[in-house]
């Protein structure tokens, strides 16, 4: 089964080939900020640090939609209700915290 780790807490979980990021994660005891789960928001954006090839691959909703929100779509930056584990890979949930979906990246240049 593949394994997919989760950062910066390094929790994993092993799971069966096809499930999608987002459910990974409840089993890992990670949470992942979500809201629509079908692609319409970006809430659930993540950074894949490592494996981006050992997901599967981005369809046109989710391609647009990371495009929309100015978000990177060479499959680095990946919506986790919508990508599936295919073989092992490691996310960054600290991008979580990076990103604002209502603004895309946050500005680190920008005093908040
Ligand atoms: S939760 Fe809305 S796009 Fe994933």
């Amino acid at each position: 089964m593949p394994r997919i780790e989760f950062r910066p807490d390094i929790r994993s979980a092993e799971v069966d080939e096809k499930t999608k990021v987002l459910l990974s994660a409840r089993k890992a005891g990670v949470t992942i900020r979500f809201a629509c789960a079908s692609c319409r928001c970006g809430t659930c954006a993540i950074r894949i640090v490592d494996g981006v090839m050992n997901l599967s691959p981005m369809k046109v909703d989710e391609t647009k939609l990371l495009g929309q929100l100015k978000l990177p779509q060479d499959g680095s930056i990946r919506l986790a209700c919508q990508s599936r584990i295919m073989g092992d890979c490691v996310v960054d949930l600290g991008f979580q915290n990076e990103y604002d979906s209502d603004m895309g990246l946050a500005d680190e240049d920008e005093d908040v």
